[in-house]
């Protein structure tokens, strides 16, 4: 499952091709929770894990302009103290992390000995939001990298080498047996923490982490809903939007919805095969060259002909799609690129996830799309169109009021009233030379009979 140490050094040896000034990774060190012997889970910083192997707290690895990716690499990490032992065991060693980041033996060293470095203070740096990495970057007179520097990263990070692929597959299959779990683990009379325990325990036990907090709940229309205290009731949907993150830090990211009773009524069916139509539709259309932006346009199309069907919306589908109706029900993007984060280098803000020269469009719903790219082969992405009932939206004059005339309020209003909720089903895909995308997540169901039979089997 680890990348070879190998392949390390080949992308170091590529980046330091295109760099004019050094450039320094931080890995970032474990937040406190309340006091510094309590913290938070360390995170390592994405961008170090695909240049400097093994995830290691309060690490930095320069790479020099023109370094073949083993000479004028130096790996710095701190010094190993006796405590240490006590409280950590035994941590690597030097020639184990070397061997594993494809450096040689002696290119690690301690990192007060980072600021003497030569030339460390005309280098730039890629640094984790964390106090102290900012600090120490800040000591060892680092500079952020600029935008050129930060694309020679996007540029070999968008699509994924085999290695990658091979740790993104293992996510999507841990993430796949984890939401079968919470399937099996619905019943009405249970809570959405009974149901968040039993995905959980699938992560665990593979040694993953969840990719991100996970969504469990009834009130699919809050896009992050956050806590597990509802108790599932007859009637009500449940949406669980949760990925695992393997050890090496890839991740998967996968939405489904179902029923708790086992049992769709009428116009949960109807929604859920239009947002299962949106998508089988996009995904599709995730062929090389295509524009994703175009993408979310067709799946949103889809959603204005399922909600006319449905009398929520009245008009002409492409007429609809223009004006952005649908933005009032489908208030999101339809997805964005995943890989070492689940929102794959949105650290870097829209750098990766927007083409240069684009920029977001700035209406309600259009502006939360994470991704406008023309798609690549090797691209990972996630596919995720939704139809939700939020009443904080349609309390909002300034959103709902120009398209008075073509929403049918009363139906509305009836479904919020009986707390509809949402519905969502998300797949992560990579994009491939030819014919349609490979679809990680493919091994989980997504046919409403299916999910329904799963859930209601409990
Ligand atoms: N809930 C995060 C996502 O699906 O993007
Ligand atoms: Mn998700
Ligand atoms: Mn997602």
């Amino acid at each position: 499952m680890a990348c070879p140490p190998e392949a390390y050094r080949q992308r170091r040896a590529r980046l330091a091709a295109g760099l004019r000034r050094p450039m320094v990774l931080l890995s970032g060190n474990a937040p406190a929770r309340d006091y510094a012997a309590n913290p938070y889970p360390f995170l390592a910083s994405s961008t170090y894990l695909y240049f400097g192997g093994p995830p290691i707290e309060n690490a930095a690895l320069v790479i020099e302009p023109g370094s073949d990716g083993d000479e004028g690499c130096e790996l710095f990490r701190q010094a190993r103290e006796p405590d240490d032992l006590v409280w950590l065991g035994n941590v690597p060693s030097d020639e184990r992390l070397a061997g594993a980041a494809g450096l040689g033996a002696h290119r690690v060293a301690t990192t007060d000995r980072l600021a003497s470095r030569p030339a460390a203070g005309a280098a730039c740096c890629i640094c984790p939001p964390f106090p102290e990495a900012l600090r120490w970057a800040l000591e060892a007179g680092l500079q952020q990298a600029d935008n050129d520097e930060l694309l020679l990263v996007v540029d070999m990070r968008l699509c994924k080498d085999d290695h990658e692929l091979e740790a993104m597959r293992r996510a999507a299959d841990v993430g796949v047996e984890a939401q079968l779990a919470a399937m099996r683990a619905t019943q009405p009379g249970r809570r959405e923490a009974d149901v968040a325990a039993a995905l959980t325990e699938v992560l665990v036990a593979h040694e993953c982490t969840p990719s991100f907090t996970p969504i469990i709940t009834t009130a699919g229309e809050v896009l992050h809903a956050t806590g597990y205290s509802s108790v599932l009731k007859p009637g009500q949907l449940v949406l669980v939007d949760a990925g695992a993150e393997t050890p090496t830090g890839y991740t998967s990211d996968m939405t489904r919805t179902w029923p708790v009773s086992g049992e769709w009524s009428d116009v949960q069916r109807h929604l859920y095969d239009t947002v299962w139509r949106a998508q089988a539709e996009a995904i599709a259309a995730c062929v090389p060259g295509r524009r994703f932006r175009d993408i979310h346009d067709l799946a949103a199309k889809v959603i204005c002909e399922g909600l006319i069907e449905a009398e929520l919306l009245r008009g002409d589908p492409a007429e609809l799609t223009q004006r952005y109706a649908h933005t009032l029900f489908f208030c999101h993007g339809l997805g964005h690129l995943i890989g070492l984060d689940v929102h794959d280098m949105e650290d870097f803000g829209d750098l990766a996830g927007y083409a240069p020269g684009r920029t977001r469009r700035p209406e309600f719903g259009n502006k939360f799309l994470r991704l406008d790219r023309d798609l690549e082969p090797g691209m990972c992405v996630t596919i995720e169109p939704g139809v939700y009932l939020n009443p904080a939206i349609w309390a909002r004059d300034d959103l709902v009021g120009p398209l008075a005339d073509v929403v049918n309020r009363p139906k509305v209003d009836a479904l919020l009233k009986e707390r509809f909720g949402g519905i969502r089903i998300e797949e992560t895909v990579c994009i491939l030379q030819h014919g349609g995308p490979e679809i990680l997540t493919e091994t989980l169901p997504n046919d409403p009979d299916a999910v329904a039979v799963l859930a209601g089997a409990a």
